[in-house]
């Protein structure tokens, strides 16, 4: 595949854990354990394939009506992940960012998110974003009420600038795993002209081959953005 059609931002929608195990006779919670555990060797293989900056989406703003015991369990999770990222990538050339808003998560879990951003933050080989408590609604009014604050005019561009992903671009594909055809919040603002990728597989069993089967899609989709 040549170097431009690979996409330079890839969005993920990791779906499909709760389905996942509930196919094996588990609980829900076995399902995030082992696709928590599925993240690094997609993050490994897309970065190694050429994508410069990846979403992933972890846990959106409406994730919080799921029962205690499994967002509970979920936000241990991700703690344990940002934990292992602290010690494995802060020499890596990886930027990793939380997108989504911190201020309903947990002091503790706030803190180590903070040490990590502030440790990778002159990582430039690529960025890592995990959108964690996001919506892309509220990631919009966000922009825009911040723009206004700082006194600046509210433009299509100055928008941009003012998204968690300002420094990643547009994604220029999103995959969504898990069978299920929407976005359900996920950068609706930057996925104005992203190719979408929906795939049958559920998140634990998206491997390196199904990773490459997307990034073949993309490769012979024709983007024409509005022209002709
Ligand atoms: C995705 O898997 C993970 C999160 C939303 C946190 P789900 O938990 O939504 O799994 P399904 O869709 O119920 O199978
Ligand atoms: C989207 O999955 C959110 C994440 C993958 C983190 P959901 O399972 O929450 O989406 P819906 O409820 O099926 O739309
Ligand atoms: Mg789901």
């Amino acid at each position: 595949m040549s170097e431009s059609k690979i996409p330079h931002h890839v969005g993920i929608i990791m779906d499909g854990n709760g389905r996942w195990a509930t196919a094996r006779g588990k609980d829900r919670s076995y399902g995030h354990k082992i696709g928590s555990s599925n993240v690094d060797k997609i993050v490994e293989h897309a970065f190694n394939s050429g994508v410069y900056a990846l979403t992933l989406y972890a846990f959106s703003s409406e994730n919080w009506a799921r029962p205690k015991k499994e967002v509970d369990e979920l936000m241990k999770l991700l703690k344990l992940y940002i934990q292992k990222f602290y010690k494995k990538l802060v020499g890596s050339g990886i930027r990793l960012i939380v997108a989504g808003d911190k201020s309903a998560l947990t002091p503790d879990l706030v803190k180590e998110i903070e040490k990590v951003e502030q440790a990778t933050k002159n990582n430039a080989e690529h960025i890592l974003n995990i959108a964690l408590n996001y919506g892309g609604r509220q990631e919009i009014v966000n922009a825009v009420n911040k723009l206004i604050n700082d006194g600046k005019s509210v433009t299509v561009d100055s928008i941009t600038e003012y998204l968690y992903t300002k420094d990643s671009g547009d994604p220029d594909l999103i995959i969504r795993t898990g069978g299920e055809k929407r976005l359900s919040n996920f950068l609706l603002y930057q996925g104005a002209y992203s190719e979408l990728y929906f795939t049958d597989a559920l998140w634990p069993d998206f491997d390196e081959i199904e990773f490459d089967k997307a990034l073949e899609e993309f490769s012979k989709r024709k983007r024409r953005f509005g022209k002709i």
